[in-house]
């Protein structure tokens, strides 16, 4: 077997039949319907909630029972399990009611009247007082660098918010059972739910279990969350002595659970001969009410702040601010997509105001293998960005059509753009080796069939294909021998998260470590396990993460997209001609799942940068709150998307894979807005999305149109 050749994908069957078992498809005998009492008020505090009469069956769980610490254990423990006194955005979790009928939980829900002091609430980073994290770090002389420029610019970036719009909304069932507590459904990351439902319960580990339904897509949406709903439903479980459902709808999903978080990056750049010799950056994050993974999400952010290239000299600041809004997490390129507009932007901008064309001034900075990264690491491997230009180039007829389209006159004009972006593959710094010390396992049958113990999930990226895949090639054994079950914390060992890309190429390589050695020890007709944890490689210089510097990832993944499009002039609306890319994700193991990643991320990037509007109103509450009103791309959007795969290989992956499934969704947004730039008559865009409203505006601005 070629590990790059594609195979039907292992749960193409129980999918396409509807075989496969959901949260919303476990019989709901004997169990209760859960329903969370929400803050209505932005900010306030909770003076009285006065319950109607309930029948009987029929109960309510507030922080009040709480066994154990009523904190929801993510990165720190600020997230309440229920709101204690106050609350902090509109959604905030008060209490749970729950009962035999759904539709009855409903209208009681409904009758509960919640007496609140208000206070006003912070909408917005420039408003807030309430600093979370604030992160700098430097490399070289930015003060003389500045001092000697011949050009200094300055611009601000914003980006705004992102749902995820998940097919599955969020949903878990917990279950008591004797001492222990078992919860199931939609999630990412069984240990992190594991440890957050121990804390609230106060119980060991152990006393939980924690097994994965399959999931209806994630996208970073399901790392941090079901850790709050599972402690919450957990206690509610053990209240009632029943097994208790949650389930939301879309409209609760959209406006209550995470998203990508809304930012605004400052930068100031120094040119001297033609070249950025220095860049000031400010980074700043919308967290929301509590810090769930602001922390980390900020991390990544101003770790590739000054994008693809090597800028000799750098002063970084990071914060995140604490508004009175949804709390914000992991989204597919986790902190990533946001600098990497801003970065690209910034660089388009300052060859447009020396008079160069934005792709050549990019190319001359673009790091190369060996340079010293933002943080005082190196770039160990190659950096096949130029090569990768080349071939996006090629497929869209890049530079033939960026200078066709200058100077454009009639209604319909066109538009063609160029971005550069990396993702560092697998978790930021020090987590791997410090943090997760993963551990994989395989167990083989007496019937020689072998089974892969890992905590990692398949969210719809493929990964028990590819794990089964890795595993079947090294033991030359046929894939149906390869038995993959839903993780359960009773079964697999922590394995760590489903998250920064790094379950193939980390859990992945421990998986084809222990298939060699089981290959070397197999016998036939015994039962064997042969388990394998991480170790970091030798040549990574340790992070440190006081100082921002060392190495932050092992290794980097790397894209280049264009995207062409037509925008009319009198209506404002835009029509994406084609989108064109080139992934480095070193070996695709199964080039259909890795080209179906990269196809997925990619829309996901033009729906950041165009129609994927989010606004919060004056009060706190979120608008679009539906899918007809939150409006994501769909292939009819994206004509024409031609993801090409680059294949650099990566020693310590497995086969050469290193991370891919956040890449696509990294760099896109500006390919796009270049584009949308050149189309509208060489405008200047600094924020996303970027609306049929937006273009109007701008055009009307214009006085040569
Ligand atoms: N693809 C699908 N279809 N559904 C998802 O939820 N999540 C993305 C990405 N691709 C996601 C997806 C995110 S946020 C991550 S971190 C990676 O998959 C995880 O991939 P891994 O298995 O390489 O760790
Ligand atoms: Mo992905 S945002 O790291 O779950």
């Amino acid at each position: 077997m070629n590990i790059k050749e594609s195979v039907i994908k292992s749960d193409h069957a129980m999918k396409i039949t509807g075989e496969a078992v959901y949260v919303a498809d476990h019989p709901t005998d004997g169990m209760l319907f859960g329903r969370l009492l929400r803050s209505s008020k932005a900010r306030a505090r909770v003076l009285d909630v006065r319950l109607p009469a309930l029948p009987d069956g029929y109960l309510y769980a507030d922080k009040n029972d709480v066994p154990g610490a009523n904190k929801v254990k993510i990165v720190l423990d600020d997230t309440p399990v229920f709101a204690d006194g106050t609350v902090e955005f509109i959604g905030d979790p008060i209490g749970l009611l729950m009962g035999p009928d759904e539709d009855t939980v409903n209208r009681l829900l409904e009758r509960i009247e919640v007496e609140y002091e208000g206070l006003p609430p912070v909408l917005s980073i420039e408003d807030s007082d309430t600093v979370f994290f604030d992160y700098t770090y430097a490399k070289g002389n930015t003060d003389k660098a500045f001092a000697e420029a011949d050009h200094i610019f300055e611009e601000e970036f914003r980006t705004g918010l992102q749902e995820h719009a998940y097919l599955e909304t969020n949903g878990l069932i917990a279950r008591p059972d004797g001492g222990r507590i078992t919860v199931h459904g939609s999630l990412q990351c069984p240990y992190y739910v594991q440890g957050a439902v121990a804390n609230a319960m106060g119980f060991e580990p152990d006393r939980v279990q924690i097994k994965y339904d399959t999931t209806g897509g994630a996208f970073g949406g399901k790392e941090d969350y079901p850790s709050i709903l599972a402690a919450q439903a957990a206690v509610a479980a053990y209240k009632a002595g029943k097994p208790v459902r949650v389930i939301f709808g879309r409209r609760e999903d959209m406006e209550f659970t995470s998203k990508r978080h809304p930012s605004k990056c400052g930068y100031k750049a120094a040119v001297k001969d033609g070249r950025v010799t220095a860049m000031d950056i400010d980074v700043k994050y919308n967290a929301g009410a509590y810090t769930t993974l602001s922390k980390v999400v900020l991390q990544r952010g101003i770790i590739c702040a000054c994008g693809v290239y090597n800028i000799q000299n750098l002063a970084v600041r990071g914060r995140a601010y604490k508004t009175n809004t949804v709390p914000n997490g992991a989204f597919r390129g986790f902190g990533g997509p946001q600098p990497f507009f801003a970065v690209e932007m910034m660089m388009s901008h300052i060859a447009r105001n020396l008079g160069v064309e934005p792709l050549a001034f990019k190319e001359r900075h673009v790091a190369a293998q060996g340079d010293v990264t933002s943080t005082g690491g190196r770039f160990h491997f190659p950096v096949p960005i130029l090569l990768m230009i080349e071939q996006v180039a090629k497929a869209c007829n890049f530079r033939e059509k960026r200078e066709a389209y200058k100077n454009q006159t009639g209604t319909r004009r066109k538009g063609i753009g160029m971005s550069l972006c990396y993702h560092g593959a697998g978790f930021t710094g020090a987590g791997e080796r410090d943090l997760i010390k993963a551990v994989a396992k395989l167990r083989k049958y007496p019937d020689n069939k072998v089974e892969v113990l890992t905590a990692n999930t398949d969210m719809g990226q493929g990964l028990n294909t590819t794990f089964a895949k890795i595993v079947a090639n090294e033991l030359k054994i046929p894939m149906h021998d390869i038995i993959i079950a839903n993780p359960d914390t009773d079964r697999v060992p922590d394995s760590g998260p489903t998250v920064a890309s790094r379950s193939i190429m980390v859990v992945g390589e421990l998986l084809r470590r222990a298939a060699v050695r089981l290959r070397e020890q197999w016998a036939d007709g015994g039962e064997q396990l042969v388990e394998e944890r991480f170790k970091e490689p030798g040549y990574v210089i340790p992070f440190d993460l006081e100082k921002f510097q060392g190495d932050a990832y092992p290794t980097y993944s790397w894209a280049v997209n264009a995207v062409e499009l037509e925008a009319d002039t009198l209506t404002g609306t835009v029509k994406v001609l084609g989108a064109y890319g080139s992934f480095d994700v070193g070996t695709p193991i199964d080039r259909n799942i890795v080209t179906g990643q990269m196809e997925g991320g990619t829309m996901q990037g033009i729906g950041f940068a165009s129609m994927e509007r989010m606004a919060v109103d004056g009060s706190g509450k979120i608008r679009g709150n539906s899918l007809s009103d939150y409006i994501i791309p769909t292939s009819l959007d994206i004509p024409n998307l031609q993801c090409m795969l680059y294949e650099e290989e990566y020693p310590e992956g497995p086969y050469g894979a290193k991370g891919a499934g956040e890449l696509p969704a990294v760099g896109a947004a500006g390919a796009y807005i270049e584009a949308i730039e050149q189309a509208l008559g060489d405008v200047r865009v600094n924020h996303i999305p970027f609306t049929a409203e937006d273009a109007i505006e701008i055009l009307h601005k214009e006085p040569s149109l």
